[in-house]
Protein backbone atom coordinates (compact mmCIF):
# COMPACT_ATOMS: atom_id res chain seq x y z
CA UNK A 1 0.00 0.00 0.00
CA UNK A 2 1.50 3.19 -0.73
CA UNK A 3 1.98 5.85 1.77
CA UNK A 4 -0.96 8.33 2.10
CA UNK A 5 -0.01 12.08 0.82
CA UNK A 6 0.26 14.43 3.79
CA UNK A 7 -2.75 16.96 3.92
CA UNK A 8 -2.60 20.56 5.55
CA UNK A 9 -5.31 22.95 6.23
CA UNK A 10 -4.00 26.23 6.72
CA UNK A 11 -6.56 28.58 7.46
CA UNK A 12 -5.99 32.48 6.41
CA UNK A 13 -4.06 31.80 3.88
CA UNK A 14 -5.29 33.94 0.90
CA UNK A 15 -2.27 36.11 1.61
CA UNK A 16 0.22 37.06 4.30
CA UNK A 17 1.85 33.87 6.99
CA UNK A 18 -0.82 32.04 6.09
CA UNK A 19 0.04 31.95 2.07
CA UNK A 20 4.13 31.44 2.69
CA UNK A 21 3.38 28.61 5.17
CA UNK A 22 0.90 26.83 2.38
CA UNK A 23 4.11 28.03 -0.27
CA UNK A 24 7.00 26.16 2.23
CA UNK A 25 4.84 23.05 3.14
CA UNK A 26 3.86 22.79 -1.10
CA UNK A 27 8.06 22.73 -0.83
CA UNK A 28 7.88 19.39 1.14
CA UNK A 29 5.53 17.64 -1.39
CA UNK A 30 2.13 18.24 1.06
CA UNK A 31 -1.13 18.63 -0.32
CA UNK A 32 -2.84 21.62 0.77
CA UNK A 33 -6.19 22.96 1.52
CA UNK A 34 -6.33 26.93 1.29
CA UNK A 35 -9.02 28.18 3.90
CA UNK A 36 -9.81 31.81 4.19
CA UNK A 37 -12.83 34.46 4.73
CA UNK A 38 -11.61 35.92 1.58
CA UNK A 39 -12.00 33.64 -1.57
CA UNK A 40 -9.85 35.14 -4.37
CA UNK A 41 -6.94 35.30 -2.55
CA UNK A 42 -7.47 31.95 -1.41
CA UNK A 43 -8.08 31.06 -4.66
CA UNK A 44 -4.99 32.96 -5.92
CA UNK A 45 -2.52 31.51 -2.92
CA UNK A 46 -4.00 27.30 -4.30
CA UNK A 47 -2.97 28.73 -8.04
CA UNK A 48 0.94 29.32 -6.77
CA UNK A 49 0.74 26.30 -4.83
CA UNK A 50 -0.45 23.97 -7.74
CA UNK A 51 2.40 25.16 -10.15
CA UNK A 52 4.46 23.38 -7.08
CA UNK A 53 2.97 20.60 -8.31
CA UNK A 54 1.45 19.38 -5.36
CA UNK A 55 -2.41 19.03 -5.03
CA UNK A 56 -4.83 21.77 -4.07
CA UNK A 57 -8.28 23.02 -2.85
CA UNK A 58 -9.46 26.87 -1.83
CA UNK A 59 -12.41 27.12 0.28
CA UNK A 60 -14.02 30.12 1.43
CA UNK A 61 -14.61 29.92 5.21
CA UNK A 62 -15.14 31.95 8.39
CA UNK A 63 -13.23 29.89 10.74
CA UNK A 64 -15.53 31.61 13.61
CA UNK A 65 -18.61 29.14 11.92
CA UNK A 66 -18.78 25.97 12.21
CA UNK A 67 -21.10 25.57 9.91
CA UNK A 68 -18.73 27.02 6.99
CA UNK A 69 -16.07 24.97 8.80
CA UNK A 70 -18.09 21.59 8.36
CA UNK A 71 -18.60 22.67 4.71
CA UNK A 72 -14.99 23.41 4.54
CA UNK A 73 -14.28 19.94 5.69
CA UNK A 74 -16.29 18.65 3.13
CA UNK A 75 -14.61 20.00 0.20
CA UNK A 76 -11.60 18.89 1.48
CA UNK A 77 -11.88 15.67 2.02
CA UNK A 78 -13.44 15.27 -1.72
CA UNK A 79 -10.60 16.99 -3.04
CA UNK A 80 -7.28 16.19 -1.34
CA UNK A 81 -8.47 13.34 1.58
CA UNK A 82 -8.33 13.32 5.19
CA UNK A 83 -6.24 15.69 6.93
CA UNK A 84 -3.25 15.22 8.81
CA UNK A 85 -1.32 18.79 9.21
CA UNK A 86 -4.04 22.11 10.90
CA UNK A 87 -2.32 25.44 10.60
CA UNK A 88 -4.67 27.37 12.63
CA UNK A 89 -3.20 31.15 11.39
CA UNK A 90 -6.45 33.00 10.55
CA UNK A 91 -7.13 35.78 12.92
CA UNK A 92 -7.57 39.68 13.11
CA UNK A 93 -5.17 42.03 14.90
CA UNK A 94 -7.29 45.43 15.84
CA UNK A 95 -5.65 48.00 18.05
CA UNK A 96 -8.74 49.81 20.21
CA UNK A 97 -7.42 51.22 23.82
CA UNK A 98 -9.16 49.35 26.57
CA UNK A 99 -11.27 52.16 27.74
CA UNK A 100 -13.08 52.01 23.87
CA UNK A 101 -13.13 48.57 23.88
CA UNK A 102 -16.79 47.00 24.08
CA UNK A 103 -18.32 43.42 25.15
CA UNK A 104 -19.38 43.32 21.22
CA UNK A 105 -15.43 44.23 19.81
CA UNK A 106 -14.38 41.54 22.92
CA UNK A 107 -16.45 38.86 21.92
CA UNK A 108 -16.21 39.05 17.91
CA UNK A 109 -12.38 38.87 18.56
CA UNK A 110 -12.32 35.97 20.53
CA UNK A 111 -14.86 34.04 18.02
CA UNK A 112 -12.05 34.53 15.66
CA UNK A 113 -8.75 34.37 17.53
CA UNK A 114 -9.42 31.68 20.05
CA UNK A 115 -13.24 29.79 19.37
CA UNK A 116 -11.60 29.52 15.40
CA UNK A 117 -9.01 27.54 16.58
CA UNK A 118 -10.85 25.00 18.65
CA UNK A 119 -13.58 24.86 16.01
CA UNK A 120 -11.12 24.24 13.25
CA UNK A 121 -9.26 21.42 15.78
CA UNK A 122 -12.32 19.79 16.67
CA UNK A 123 -13.30 19.84 13.13
CA UNK A 124 -9.95 17.64 11.73
CA UNK A 125 -8.64 15.96 15.07
CA UNK A 126 -10.60 12.20 14.15
CA UNK A 127 -9.12 12.54 10.51
CA UNK A 128 -5.71 12.73 12.89
CA UNK A 129 -6.60 10.13 15.63
CA UNK A 130 -7.59 7.29 13.00
CA UNK A 131 -4.63 8.07 11.15
CA UNK A 132 -2.32 7.50 14.48
CA UNK A 133 -0.17 11.13 13.33
CA UNK A 134 -1.07 14.63 13.40
CA UNK A 135 0.54 17.79 13.43
CA UNK A 136 -1.26 21.22 14.53
CA UNK A 137 0.59 24.35 14.63
CA UNK A 138 -0.81 27.34 16.12
CA UNK A 139 0.14 30.46 15.21
CA UNK A 140 -0.15 32.24 18.88
CA UNK A 141 1.85 36.30 19.51
CA UNK A 142 4.74 37.33 21.33
CA UNK A 143 2.04 40.09 22.24
CA UNK A 144 0.63 37.07 24.63
CA UNK A 145 4.36 37.36 26.07
CA UNK A 146 5.54 40.62 26.63
CA UNK A 147 2.06 42.60 26.51
CA UNK A 148 0.82 45.07 24.32
CA UNK A 149 -0.77 48.38 24.85
CA UNK A 150 -4.46 48.49 22.73
CA UNK A 151 -4.37 44.98 22.43
CA UNK A 152 -5.81 43.30 25.82
CA UNK A 153 -8.65 41.38 23.88
CA UNK A 154 -6.39 40.35 20.68
CA UNK A 155 -3.27 39.84 23.35
CA UNK A 156 -5.91 37.63 25.59
CA UNK A 157 -7.05 35.54 22.66
CA UNK A 158 -3.62 34.71 21.59
CA UNK A 159 -2.96 33.81 25.37
CA UNK A 160 -5.67 31.77 25.24
CA UNK A 161 -4.26 29.88 21.68
CA UNK A 162 -1.05 29.21 24.32
CA UNK A 163 -2.90 27.53 26.97
CA UNK A 164 -4.85 25.62 24.51
CA UNK A 165 -1.93 24.57 22.54
CA UNK A 166 -0.47 23.08 25.75
CA UNK A 167 -3.44 21.17 27.27
CA UNK A 168 -4.06 19.68 23.38
CA UNK A 169 -0.67 18.61 23.64
CA UNK A 170 -1.35 16.60 26.53
CA UNK A 171 -4.24 15.01 25.80
CA UNK A 172 -3.12 13.89 22.48
CA UNK A 173 0.19 13.19 23.60
CA UNK A 174 -0.03 9.36 22.75
CA UNK A 175 -2.12 9.58 19.92
CA UNK A 176 1.29 10.51 17.40
CA UNK A 177 -0.64 13.69 17.28
CA UNK A 178 1.73 16.85 18.30
CA UNK A 179 0.30 20.08 19.24
CA UNK A 180 2.32 23.43 18.98
CA UNK A 181 2.50 27.14 18.68
CA UNK A 182 4.97 29.94 16.86
CA UNK A 183 4.32 33.14 18.14
CA UNK A 184 5.71 35.71 15.68
CA UNK A 185 6.62 39.22 16.02
CA UNK A 186 7.23 41.91 13.66
CA UNK A 187 6.84 39.79 10.33
CA UNK A 188 6.36 42.06 7.33
CA UNK A 189 3.08 41.10 6.35
CA UNK A 190 -0.27 43.18 4.49
CA UNK A 191 -1.84 42.94 7.90
CA UNK A 192 1.31 44.20 9.73
CA UNK A 193 1.50 46.89 7.03
CA UNK A 194 -2.49 47.94 8.11
CA UNK A 195 -1.20 48.53 11.67
CA UNK A 196 -1.82 52.14 12.80
CA UNK A 197 2.27 52.38 13.54
CA UNK A 198 5.00 53.00 11.47
CA UNK A 199 6.11 49.72 11.44
CA UNK A 200 10.04 49.85 10.10
CA UNK A 201 10.56 52.89 12.40
CA UNK A 202 8.95 50.74 15.51
CA UNK A 203 11.27 47.70 14.66
CA UNK A 204 14.11 50.01 14.53
CA UNK A 205 13.45 51.39 17.86
CA UNK A 206 12.39 48.59 19.52
CA UNK A 207 13.35 45.20 17.69
CA UNK A 208 17.01 43.34 18.57
CA UNK A 209 17.90 43.09 14.89
CA UNK A 210 16.34 46.62 14.19
CA UNK A 211 14.56 45.26 11.28
CA UNK A 212 11.15 43.29 10.73
CA UNK A 213 11.13 39.31 9.79
CA UNK A 214 10.04 37.69 6.39
CA UNK A 215 6.93 35.32 6.07
CA UNK A 216 9.49 32.90 5.48
CA UNK A 217 10.86 32.59 8.85
CA UNK A 218 7.14 31.77 10.21
CA UNK A 219 6.94 29.10 7.27
CA UNK A 220 10.09 27.48 7.63
CA UNK A 221 9.28 27.55 12.12
CA UNK A 222 5.64 25.86 11.21
CA UNK A 223 7.21 23.18 8.49
CA UNK A 224 9.75 21.81 11.17
CA UNK A 225 7.18 21.45 13.79
CA UNK A 226 5.08 19.83 10.96
CA UNK A 227 7.70 17.36 10.01
CA UNK A 228 8.09 13.47 11.05
CA UNK A 229 10.98 15.06 12.10
CA UNK A 230 9.08 16.87 15.15
CA UNK A 231 7.51 14.08 16.70
CA UNK A 232 9.42 14.34 20.20
CA UNK A 233 8.35 18.17 20.26
CA UNK A 234 5.15 18.71 21.86
CA UNK A 235 3.23 21.35 23.91
CA UNK A 236 5.89 23.96 22.68
CA UNK A 237 6.24 27.92 21.83
CA UNK A 238 8.96 28.04 18.96
CA UNK A 239 9.12 31.90 19.20
CA UNK A 240 10.10 33.53 15.63
CA UNK A 241 10.85 37.03 16.89
CA UNK A 242 14.29 38.58 16.31
CA UNK A 243 15.31 37.84 20.10
CA UNK A 244 12.11 40.47 21.22
CA UNK A 245 11.17 37.87 23.52
CA UNK A 246 13.76 35.62 24.94
CA UNK A 247 12.57 32.08 26.29
N1 LIG B 1 2.63 39.67 11.02
C1 LIG B 1 3.03 39.70 12.29
O1 LIG B 1 4.00 40.39 12.65
C2 LIG B 1 2.30 38.92 13.35
C3 LIG B 1 2.69 39.11 14.68
C4 LIG B 1 2.06 38.36 15.66
C5 LIG B 1 1.09 37.44 15.32
N2 LIG B 1 0.72 37.29 14.00
C6 LIG B 1 -0.32 36.30 13.72
O2 LIG B 1 -0.02 35.63 12.51
C7 LIG B 1 -1.22 35.26 11.82
C8 LIG B 1 -1.19 35.78 10.40
O3 LIG B 1 -0.90 37.15 10.42
P1 LIG B 1 -0.69 38.00 9.08
O4 LIG B 1 0.22 39.11 9.44
O5 LIG B 1 -0.36 37.10 7.94
O6 LIG B 1 -2.18 38.59 8.89
P2 LIG B 1 -2.96 39.09 7.59
O7 LIG B 1 -3.99 40.07 8.08
O8 LIG B 1 -2.01 39.55 6.54
O9 LIG B 1 -3.70 37.77 7.07
C9 LIG B 1 -4.73 37.19 7.82
C10 LIG B 1 -5.61 36.33 6.91
O10 LIG B 1 -6.63 35.75 7.74
C11 LIG B 1 -7.88 35.86 7.08
N3 LIG B 1 -8.96 35.84 8.06
C12 LIG B 1 -9.24 36.78 9.00
N4 LIG B 1 -10.32 36.43 9.71
C13 LIG B 1 -10.73 35.23 9.20
C14 LIG B 1 -11.80 34.35 9.51
N5 LIG B 1 -12.69 34.62 10.48
N6 LIG B 1 -11.92 33.21 8.81
C15 LIG B 1 -11.04 32.92 7.82
N7 LIG B 1 -10.02 33.71 7.47
C16 LIG B 1 -9.87 34.86 8.16
C17 LIG B 1 -7.79 37.17 6.31
O11 LIG B 1 -8.73 37.21 5.24
C18 LIG B 1 -6.33 37.15 5.83
O12 LIG B 1 -6.21 36.50 4.58
C19 LIG B 1 -2.36 35.80 12.69
O13 LIG B 1 -2.79 34.78 13.57
C20 LIG B 1 -1.69 36.92 13.48
O14 LIG B 1 -2.35 37.20 14.69
C21 LIG B 1 1.31 38.01 13.01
Amino acid sequence: MPTPRKVAVVTGAARGLGRAISQRLAEDDIDIAVWDLNLEGAEETAKMVAEMGVKTVACKVDTSSAADIAAAVQKTHDALGKVSILVNNAALSPFCKFEELTEEAWDSLMAINLKGPFLCTKAVIEDMKEAGWGRIVNISSSSAQTGASSMAHYAASKGGVIGFTKALALEYATRGITVNNVPPNFINTEGLREAPVDVEAFAQNSAPMKRTGKPRNIAAAVAFLASDDADYITGHTLGVNGGRYCN
